[in-house]
């Protein structure tokens, strides 16, 4: 079986992250999308809730499955046979960091596939979301409804 991973935060998850998941998962048996349980990293949402609102936005898809992991990223692939990380590309700002990435997981002989970000999305990011979110803005063309609904009431919370 042909598995890939979309590894990310997904705090939270954006109508970007389920392009990419779409358009991985017409080329794999199964993907993966793996949220990263960061206990450094600030986060809106908890690893519960964004697995959640991912489950209920891919759930249309029935070679998606969704997990979480900490640690290496590699380590999670080799425990779960997984053969490829596949990751989105907005601009060529993001190209530096994921391709020393992609070489680093290389040496542990995992395959990095690069998928161009559709262009209606190449300027969203979980973080922009979550600013605007914050101030009032409109963020409803760039995440799902369930989504934009967890968004308000983290904002009404605050
Ligand atoms: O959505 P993000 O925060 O941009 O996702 C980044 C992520 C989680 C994919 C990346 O930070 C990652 O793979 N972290 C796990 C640790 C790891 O394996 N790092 C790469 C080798 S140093």
């Amino acid at each position: 079986m042909k598995r890939a991973v979309c590894p990310g935060s997904f705090d939270p998850i954006t109508y970007g992250h389920l392009d990419i998941i779409e358009r991985a998962s017409a080329h794999f048996d199964q993907v993966v999308v793996a949220v990263l349980e960061n206990r450094t990293k600030a986060s809106l949402f908890t690893v519960a809730e964004r697995i959640e609102m991912i489950r209920e936005t891919t759930s249309k898809f029935p070679n998606v499955i969704v997990d979480s992991w900490s640690g290496l990223l590699v380590d999670y692939c080799k425990t779960n046979s997984v053969q490829a990380i596949v990751k989105g590309l907005r601009a060529v700002t993001d190209f530096d960091y994921e391709l020393q990435m992609a070489q680093v997981n290389l040496q542990s002989g995992i395959e990095t596939m690069f998928m161009a970000t559709a262009p209606a999305h190449s300027f969203l990011s979980s973080s922009l979301v979550k600013e605007l979110a914050h101030y009032g803005g409109d963020v409803s063309s760039m995440v799902p409804k369930n989504v934009n609904a967890a968004l308000k009431v983290q904002v009404a919370r605050k």
